[in-house]
């Protein structure tokens, strides 16, 4: 049995052209690049505003193994009908007990490793948190017995507040990625007690976007400063963010690790 675990982590999944990006990805390189488990951020999948059901299936018929979430996890009206019964899906764990859904959960890779994967939300200009995500991380640690190869997800505004948790999580967990900023930030790199770090992986979704968005929408609204309905652009440039990285089975810690920043073409398929 090989002694490391290939893992894809992708950044936010925004509409359609996200789905077809990652989709275009995971076909040309998942067999070639030998990779064992694949993580995505799905908050954005569905018209920009949560992951309905159709496409929670969809994303897995792609080949992802969990799908992470993040402050939209509640735009979709499927989560309050399958919530529960989208097991494949973490959303924040700090959210109100009462939401649907779990916000950590222990998965099984191809070849029986365990793999815990948590999602938790930032508290500087986010809303919807009802409790401490450094907190949090530390109860979500002890609920294993020994230690387990851990990706968290940390979902959050200021990267001051996500580079603190890589430093809280630090040595404690394989890995803290940064999401909701959908811009991928150039600092993935090891800390010094070996977690993996990046400030935020990025977003997949229409090159020539505002995060995702509509340019036209996005700029009628900011510049006037007057309500326009956003949109997510159905065709053209495409955008990959991912963070590939390889994890020794042993030490859970990671041993080699890239960034990825593709583009395709649209094509009509
Ligand atoms: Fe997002
Ligand atoms: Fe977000």
């Amino acid at each position: 049995m090989a002694e490391s675990l290939r893992v894809l982590f992708f950044g936010d999944i925004v509409g359609p052209l996200g789905r077809k990006a990652v989709k275009k990805y995971l076909t040309i390189h998942k067999q070639a690049d030998h990779v064992d488990f694949v993580i995505a951020n799905g908050e954005n999948t569905t018209h920009g505003h949560g992951l309905s059901y159709d496409h929670y299936q969809e994303l897995l018929s792609y080949g992802i193994d969990v799908l992470t979430s993040g402050n939209h996890f509640f735009n979709t009206p499927d989560v309050r009908r399958y919530g529960n019964d989208m097991v494949k899906q973490v959303r924040p764990y700090n959210f109100d007990k009462d939401a649907p859904g779990v916000g950590t959960n222990l998965f099984t890779a191809m070849d029986g490793t365990p793999i815990r994967v948590s999602n938790l939300m930032g508290r500087v200009y986010m809303n919807g948190v009802q409790t401490n995500p450094f907190y949090d991380l530390d109860d979500i640690i002890k609920m294993d017995d020994e230690k387990v190869i851990h990706i968290v997800d940390f979902h959050a505004e200021a990267t001051a507040e996500k580079r603190v948790m890589g430093e809280y999580a630090d040595g404690r967990v394989t890995a803290v990625f940064g999401t909701h900023t959908h811009v991928q930030t150039n600092d993935l790199k090891l800390l010094s007690k070996g977690t993996l770090f990046v400030s935020d992986a990025g977003m997949n979704g229409a090159y020539y976007s505002s995060l995702g968005d509509d340019l036209d929408s996005a700029m009628r609204r900011t510049i006037t400063g007057m309500p326009a309905a956003l949109s997510v652009p159905r065709t053209g440039k495409m955008l990959v963010n991912a963070i590939q990285f390889d994890i020794n089975k042993e030490t859970k810690q990671v041993t080699d690790f890239k960034l990825i920043n593709e583009t395709y073409q649209d094509d009509p398929s």
